[in-house]
């Protein structure tokens, strides 16, 4: 396990220490250790997307952990991240549903526009690209998450078309990137097509 260290102090700011208490006290008493990953989740937002060491501490010191147990857990899950990276945070999901829907090309589009591969970051902090597992989106691949949301139904131009948005700090809208509503399958509803009684 890599931890950085780069960040020398951190407290939470007041309106996250009054949503940890507000969620340390949805456990039993004696149990706040159950509160480490929403917790370790609002650190991280609040340090830009990363978890630095003096974070950890702070947690483990809050929930009365030894630091090693909220190290494992944040080095187990993927969420968390151990090192700085970019503003835009692009997760490339390679599972074998979004390898097979055309993931080579979605990193081959982020090499391609950004300059960078899986697991580099662009040099004025803007992106990282990182390569994951099944986030669950396989019936929409290939798919990516940036920071908070899914884009799916991607091909490459699609997704060379989306960093271009985040390059010139434009947002482009969240999930099916080709109008395909929920997962509907691409040609269209194949059942349920009659209007529920209801809806007539
Ligand atoms: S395989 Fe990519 S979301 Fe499941």
């Amino acid at each position: 396990m890599n931890i950085s260290k780069s960040s020398e102090s951190f407290t939470f700011t007041p309106e996250n220490l009054a949503r940890a208490e507000k969620i340390v006290a949805k456990y039993p008493e004696g149990r706040q250790a159950s509160a480490v990953l929403p917790l370790l989740d609002m650190a991280q937002r609040q340090s830009g997307n990363w978890l630095p060491q003096a974070a950890l501490d702070y947690v483990a010191d809050y929930l009365q952990m030894p630091p090693i147990r909220v190290y494992e857990v944040a080095s187990f899950y993927t969420m968390f991240n151990l090192k700085p990276v970019g503003e835009h945070f692009v997760q490339v999901c390679t599972t074998t549903p979004c390898w097979l829907r055309g993931s080579d090309g979605i990193v081959g589009a982020c090499k391609k526009k950004l300059g960078i591969g899986p697991g580099e970051s662009t040099a004025d902090g803007k992106f990282t690209v990182v390569e994951v597992e099944c986030m669950g989106a396989c019936v929409n691949a290939p798919m990516v998450q940036i920071n908070d949301d899914y884009y799916e139904d991607l091909s490459p131009e699609l997704m060379e078309k989306i960093l271009d948005d985040l390059a010139a700090g434009r947002k482009p809208p969240p999930g099916s990137q080709t109008g395909r509503r929920g997962s509907c399958a691409q040609n269209g509803p194949t059942s349920l097509k009659e209007k529920a009684k209801s809806d007539a």
